[in-house]
């Protein structure tokens, strides 16, 4: 089987996605600049998978490396994880955004085409539908979002469907991840979050391993049925499967292809907190406190496209979800 560069693949979605390409067989070679990421995530992924990886570290904007790599390589196909994502630092820091991933991407894409490796699949995100009309969304739901975070995302995609339109030798799947949680279910890698956690289950896992007090519940006078916000969080196992199954449909679809990858089932904040406490025996202790800004009530995915399209379906369930985060945090208390 062919080599597959994965940029950012020493970060959370990306090692898991390393092992799964290993054990099915791919040649894997991972470009990332460690800005969020430790080298021993690559490690313990080799370990797991009793295969080797070849590694470069560097950035996607270098382009004088990424000749280097496709000259030195012959990749098949490309999956593109690297960039920057946390929404209140790209409120912040705009510039730094559109810089390491819009700019990063159209870099990465210009050698592609120079080097006419023309496959790749994209990590875009739910956050491209914004505060979306209805649930549960489909693909063809409008396109809109409320940060810089998103907003390069919303550029990225539109970037990749022009490149598709001038030159139809590319193959494109753009693949909107909603809430990715979980780790493999060994332990042995998960997420590694710098510094205080923005997301929900990192912060879950930090209270009940004791590194932090207590869990802010933001807002519970949202429109669902508890009144915490609702999300389709998702296996990141299932998400990593999902990339092998992109990665196999690219030469049989059309030149650029949007799928949502999410379970189709949407939890609650409590939700979350309640099977967590319930599947790993732990104490979350929790506070109710004022909306974070930006937050929407309920987002997730009709996730119809990928099953029929791809034949990629979520296995794992939300017991899986918090059983396997736990895995990881309690096995791992202070990350790699
Ligand atoms: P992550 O931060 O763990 O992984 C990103 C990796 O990219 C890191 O290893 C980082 O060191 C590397 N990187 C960043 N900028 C780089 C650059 N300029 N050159 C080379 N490497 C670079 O994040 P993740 O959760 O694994 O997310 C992977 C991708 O999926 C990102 O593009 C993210 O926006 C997208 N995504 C993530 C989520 C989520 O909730 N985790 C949801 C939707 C979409
Ligand atoms: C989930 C729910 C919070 C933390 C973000 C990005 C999105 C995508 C995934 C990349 C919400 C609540 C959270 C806490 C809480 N990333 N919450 N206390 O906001 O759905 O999505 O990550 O593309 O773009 O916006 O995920 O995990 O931050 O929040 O109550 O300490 O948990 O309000 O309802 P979100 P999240």
């Amino acid at each position: 089987m062919g080599k597959i560069l994965v940029t950012g693949g020493a970060g959370y979605i990306g090692s898991h996605t390393c092992l799964l390409l290993l054990e099915a067989g791919y040649d894997v070679l991972v470009l990332d600049n460690l800005a969020n990421a430790s080298l021993e995530a690559l490690r313990r992924v080799e370990a797991l998978a009793g295969k080797s990886i070849t590694f470069v570290e560097g950035d996607i904007r270098d382009q004088a490396l990424l000749r280097r790599v496709f000259t030195e390589h012959a990749i098949e196909s490309v999956i593109h994880f690297a960039g920057l994502k946390a929404v209140g630092e790209s409120v912040s820091m705009p510039m730094a955004y559109y810089d390491n991933n819009v700019v990063g991407t159209l870099r990465l894409c210009e050698v592609m085409a120079e080097a006419a490796c023309k496959n790749i699949v994209f990590s875009s995100s739910a956050t491209v539908y914004g505060d979306p009309d209805a649930v549960p969304i489909p693909e063809t739901a409008a396109l809109r979002t409320t940060n810089p975070y998103g907003q390069t995302k919303l550029v990225i995609e539109q970037i990749l469907r022009d490149i598709a339109v001038a030159d139809s030798e590319w193959r494109i799947a753009l693949l909107r991840y909603f809430n990715p949680i979980g780790a493999h279910p060994s332990g042995r890698i998960g997420e590694n979050p710098n510094g205080i956690p923005n997301n929900l289950m990192p912060f879950v896992t930090q209270v009940a391993v004791g590194k932090r007090p207590q869990l802010s519940v933001y807002g519970d006078d949202y429109n669902t049925p508890d009144g915490t916000g609702v999300r389709d969080y998702i296996h990141v196992m299932d998400l990593a499967a999902g990339h092998l199954a992109a990665l196999r449909h690219l030469a049989a679809q059309a030149p650029c292809e949007a799928y949502n990858l999410g379970t189709g089932k949407g939890y609650s904040v409590l939700d979350v907190v309640h099977a967590f406490e319930r599947v790993n025996k732990a104490v979350v202790p929790y506070q109710v406190v004022d909306r974070r800004p930006g937050d929407i009530a309920a987002c997730y995915a009709d996730a119809t496209k990928a099953a029929e399209v791809l034949g990629w379906q979520a296995k794992f369930g939300i017991e899986d979800m918090v059983r396997d985060s736990w895995a990881w945090q309690s096995a791992n208390p202070e990350g790699y």
